[in-house]
């Protein structure tokens, strides 16, 4: 137990109109005077929206939250935090993920609140709050909202996201009708909860769970399973717990944590996202974190979960089969296994209790789903800061490929162009796609995992090699090059790419290299015109002005770097 002062004292706990103010206006909720006693005041981070529909459920699960801080001696009081949905925020959540960090980092540290739980579950909303929280560094737990349940296309596994890019590419090419795609419409979603494909939502969830940031089976039960309601009455007695023994957010950010995340990441076959959201988490808690130790610990990870977008199975059969206990598990003889963990024993410790994998879903280390699960980083002329491919979703043929460049300025050039039956295009060019980066969109949008052209997929042709300094979808698949750095408006040479230019991809060699000598590219860095922001006012300007590289995380490089917990001047 910590005899320090509670922080929720500086309010509930003073004297004069600095305690009857806060006090008074929140008696009006009906809370009786013990709540103000000085018991631990747990703030619940909720990022609820009708908009955001995978966390549409989350105000019900925090009842339940509630129900454990009320049990164990707390006083729980909710908040709404911005709430960017993946499915419906235009022009890209990825836009406003910086922007929901601020607002969760402002309202935790200007609120009476000794801890915070988080509850998230679409692909931004966990790392903002996640992002935000570090920059406070009060007692922290994490609560996904869960995945929805299973989707079938008769006795076919229908996956979110993964169903919809392959259905577009049949519908494209005529193997599928209008009245199946409708039809599939209606099914995939059919449960409360976040895409239930090893998707940035899954990958996230599964990563604060093997940091240690959020109680065991927090990523893989589903949203509508009573057992998630018990995880979070759960999760709210263990965030009492954590302020009463002050056990802060940064024991649960080591370098050793951010590793054995980027091992599990490895192993589940997770989203590219994961690598900017975990290098922008590190930067908040001062962590050196780079794209090198996602390649050096990736390199030789096995996937070692058979979900899509990288394999068959969807998020309920990973619960089934153990979920992210198992899998860590299977992997513990790579990982830090003497971490600490929100449950208050060593990762090691708990994966005592885990199950051992089911040799299906889960596989074990000595025979994987896949031999490579890692993110690979690529260098060379095209990418000097770096560039990322997810080998376990690229086609084996083109992980070594030299083509034609196929160039487009930005998304809207891809669009209007991409399906002209006289692009100049085969099977063996290469698609490169500019202005998608941080800056550039702004944003970086998925945009990354660009269709294919519409007389190429009713040939037959299923993959390319596609270039692009955006993201891309968690739940998408194909040989895809992501997150170039430096990006095309950051003067970055996939800019100067032309069509017809010779590029080549070496995955195993990590190479990307243009093969356009210096000369040449020089003339054309002299011909370009500078990057020109559209944006003369508000957050986009801001975020323009400052918003680092994918190499970077693409925070703020006003954030980056640790804040303690300080106290602050009352105004009444
Ligand atoms: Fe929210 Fe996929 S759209 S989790």
């Amino acid at each position: 137990m910590s005899d320090k002062p509670r922080r929720s004292r500086a309010w509930f706990g003073a004297e004069g109109s600095h305690g009857f103010i806060p006090r008074s206006w929140m008696k009006s909720q009906g809370h009786p005077s013990h709540m103000f006693d000085g018991r631990p005041v747990i703030g619940i981070a909720n990022t609820f929206s009708d908009l955001t529909p995978c966390n549409g459920h989350l105000r019900q699960l925090a009842e339940f939250v509630k129900r454990g801080v009320y049990e164990a001696g707390g006083f729980p009081l909710e908040f709404p935090v911005f709430s960017p949905g993946e499915s419906n925020l235009r022009p890209t959540t990825m836009l406003f993920r910086n922007l929901a960090s601020m607002d969760a980092e402002c309202a935790i540290r200007g609120n009476p609140m000794d801890g915070v739980v988080l509850l998230a579950g679409c692909d931004k909303t966990t790392p903002s709050l996640l992002m935000g929280a570090a920059s406070v560094d009060l007692p922290t737990i994490l609560l996904s909202g869960g995945p929805m349940l299973n989707a079938w296309d008769g006795r076919k596994r229908m996956g979110s996201g993964t169903f919809v890019s392959q259905s577009v590419q049949k519908l494209q090419a005529g193997t599928m009708t209008q009245a199946q795609f409708d039809a599939a419409e209606a099914a995939l979603s059919r449960s409360a909860g976040s895409c239930m494909t090893m998707g940035t939502a899954s990958t996230m969830a599964s990563l604060v769970e093997g940091m240690g940031l959020a109680l065991p089976d927090n990523a893989a039960l589903p949203a509508v399973d009573a057992r998630r309601q018990a995880l979070a009455h759960l999760t709210g007695m263990r965030a009492v717990e954590l302020v009463k023994q002050d056990i802060r957010m940064s024991r649960f950010l080591t370098r050793r944590h951010f590793e054995n995340a980027i091992l599990l990441n490895g192993a589940l076959g997770g989203s590219t996202n994961a690598v900017v959201h975990l290098l922008a988490l590190a930067g908040r808690a001062g962590v050196e974190l780079s794209l090198d130790d996602w390649d050096r610990l990736g390199r030789d990870m096995p996937c070692l979960v058979d979900l899509m977008p990288s394999g068959q199975f969807l998020m309920e059969d990973f619960c089934y089969a153990g979920g992210v206990p198992a899998v860590l598990k299977a992997l513990l003889p790579r990982l830090h296994g003497g971490t600490e963990t929100v449950a208050g024993r060593s990762l090691a410790e708990l994966c005592e209790e885990a199950p051992e994998p089911d040799g299906e879903v889960i596989r074990p280390l000595h025979d994987p789903f896949k031999p490579q699960g890692g993110i690979a980083v690529l260098r060379g002329n095209l990418a000097p800061q770096g560039a990322i491919i997810k080998p376990s979703a690229a086609s084996p043929a083109l992980m070594r490929h030299t083509g034609p460049a196929v160039t487009f300025e930005d998304i809207e050039d891809f669009n209007a162009r991409i399906d002209d039956p006289d692009l100049p295009v085969t099977a063996d060019s290469v698609l490169v796609l500019k202005n998608c980066g941080p800056r550039g969109y702004p944003g970086m949008p998925e945009v990354g995992n660009t269709r294919l052209p519409a007389k190429l997929a009713r040939q037959g042709v299923t993959d390319m090699v596609r270039l692009s300094d955006a993201r891309m979808s968690g739940t998408a698949y194909g040989t895809v090059v992501l997150h170039i750095a430096p990006e095309s408006a950051a003067g970055g040479p996939l800019g100067l790419v032309e069509t017809g230019d010779l590029i080549t991809l070496d995955v195993e060699a990590r190479k990307l290299e243009l093969h356009v000598d210096e000369a040449t590219l020089a003339a054309r860095r002299a011909a370009r015109p500078p990057f020109a922001s559209p944006y003369a006012r508000g957050y986009e300007k801001l975020y323009v002005e400052h918003v680092l590289g994918a190499e970077r995380g693409v925070d703020f490089d006003f954030l980056v770097g640790r804040t303690e917990d300080r106290p602050l001047r009352g105004s009444h």
